[in-house]
């Protein structure tokens, strides 16, 4: 048996929904409770898929880990070995994140080799050439990565030449245990950055810079267990306010006042919404006629979140009028549109450029083939005329803590099924 979404799509929205906590947050911030020993608590770490097989791997590394509702607590006390077990590596692509915090702490890291994902090839590169820079020696054999560090880790400048998220995160993990001052160049700008540099403070970790395009890191120190409270997810906020969008109605989301997403706000507006923002509360509102967007593209924060793309995808399907999509982070990253246009979307995607001419879509048996694709579909679902199934779920609680039940909150008429494979 497997499960589904079934939506009764085409009915307005109304209803108010809380954001849950970052995934692309909770688990750089996992693989940093190694670098000290004893029990961390982190409140506000989303019941994900993902977050789950982050404490798989913290739990084969010997640590002994619990979950209260949102809170979680790793107690690293017992850690023991430094090899990511290829079942999770293969799951999960930010188990690459535990690499840099082993490196930290055992001054050894083993992984097999990441493969690609529905987004395209996903190489890590810059994660191997910020381990060398301080010091690891890498050896690949057989699928497997090796990194040791015998002589230890030692502070030193790295430049990236691109501002990979992960690869930032990993630097700043692996420069947690560099004897000396670490410069980070060009870093990933993202919200999520800070967050990490927020918690690895509260270790007692010495990190300033992030957000910024210059991170510093005065590694070496011994480091303290620590409490914290994770952000809430800007791309779960960015679906909710996308669902009001492609639906029609009105929304409030709580949890968060959309500070850090500006881009995605300002093409909302454009398409014909309107937003209300407070002190931890974002407000939208779509009684009129949604409209065509014009041009977007994404880009590394503070540029539009490509993890957003699909999700402004879905408006642009139904909304009147043309909207033209650039994706430059990722190079597969378009592969929702085939299910838009199952439910009548004309879309044309020509390299890195998906144009849509919007108009009415139609209910439709679609399958999601990755995190934010999946979203994208279900979005597009609450707005089509009639009934839509949703398959490829597993895709979904990725990412998101009970979609349809947060839709539903909204107002959306959607349910989780369990049907024939
Ligand atoms: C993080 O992925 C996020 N994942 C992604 O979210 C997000 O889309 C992405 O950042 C961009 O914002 C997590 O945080 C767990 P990158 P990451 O390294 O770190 C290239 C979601 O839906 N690159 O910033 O893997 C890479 O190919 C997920 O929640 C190299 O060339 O992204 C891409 O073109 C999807 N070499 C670009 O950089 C490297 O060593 C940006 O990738 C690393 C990356």
């Amino acid at each position: 048996m497997m499960e589904y979404f079934a939506v009764a799509g085409g009915s307005p929205l109304a209803g108010r929904v809380a954001v849950h906590g970052a995934k692309n947050s909770a688990l750089p911030i996992l693989a940093a409770t190694l670098l000290a020993d004893g029990e961390s608590v982190l409140h506000n770490c989303p019941a994900l898929t993902d977050c789950d097989a982050a404490l798989e791997i913290l739990s084969c590394l010997g640590c002994r880990v619990r979950r209260e509702g949102d809170t979680v607590t790793v107690n690293t006390a017992c850690r023991r070995g430094h090899a990511v077990p290829d079942h999770l590596m293969g799951r999960m692509r930010a188990s690459v994140l535990f690499l840099g915090a082993l490196l930290a702490r055992e001054g050894a890291a083993e992984a097999c080799w990441p493969g690609g994902c529905a987004l395209g090839a996903r190489p890590i590169d810059l994660h191997i050439q910020a381990f060398q820079a301080l010091g690891a020696q890498g050896r690949s054999w057989n699928g497997q990565l090796f990194f040791h560090a015998p002589g230890g880790l030692s502070g030193c400048r790295i430049a990236l030449p691109i501002p990979s998220v992960g690869a930032t995160e990993n630097a700043m993990l692996a420069a947690c245990g560099a004897r000396g001052l670490t410069i980070l160049d060009n870093p990933a700008r993202e919200p999520e950055i800070v967050d990490l540099q927020n918690f690895l403070r509260c270790l007692g970790a010495r990190v300033s810079g992030a957000g910024t395009g210059r991170i510093v890191v005065e590694g070496g120190r011994p480091l303290h267990p620590g409490e914290y409270t994770v952000m809430a997810d800007r791309i779960v906020a960015a679906t909710y306010l996308c669902a009001v969008a492609c639906a029609g109605g009105e929304g409030e989301l709580l949890g968060t006042d959309g500070a850090c997403l500006g881009p995605v706000l300002a093409a909302l507006t454009a398409a014909g919404c309107t937003l209300d923002r407070g002190p931890g509360r974002l407000a939208i509102r779509r009684g009129g006629e949604l409209r065509g967007f014009g041009a977007l593209r994404t880009g590394p924060y503070p540029g539009f979140p490509t993890d957003a793309q699909p999700l402004l995808g879905a408006v642009a399907a139904g909304a009147r009028g043309q909207s033209r999509i650039t994706e430059t982070i990722f190079d597969r990253r378009f592969r929702y549109t085939e299910g838009l246009a199952a439910m009548g979307a004309a879309v044309q995607v020509e390299g890195d450029t998906a144009c849509f001419s919007g108009r009415p879509l139609h209910g439709a048996w679609v399958e999601a083939a990755d995190l934010r694709g999946g979203a994208a579909l279900t979005l597009a679902a609450l707005g089509a005329r009639g009934e839509s199934v949703i398959g490829g779920l597993p895709h979904i609680d990725r990412g998101y803590q009970g979609l349809e039940k947060a839709l539903a909150a909204l107002g959306g008429h959607i349910r989780r099924v369990t049907g024939p494979a």
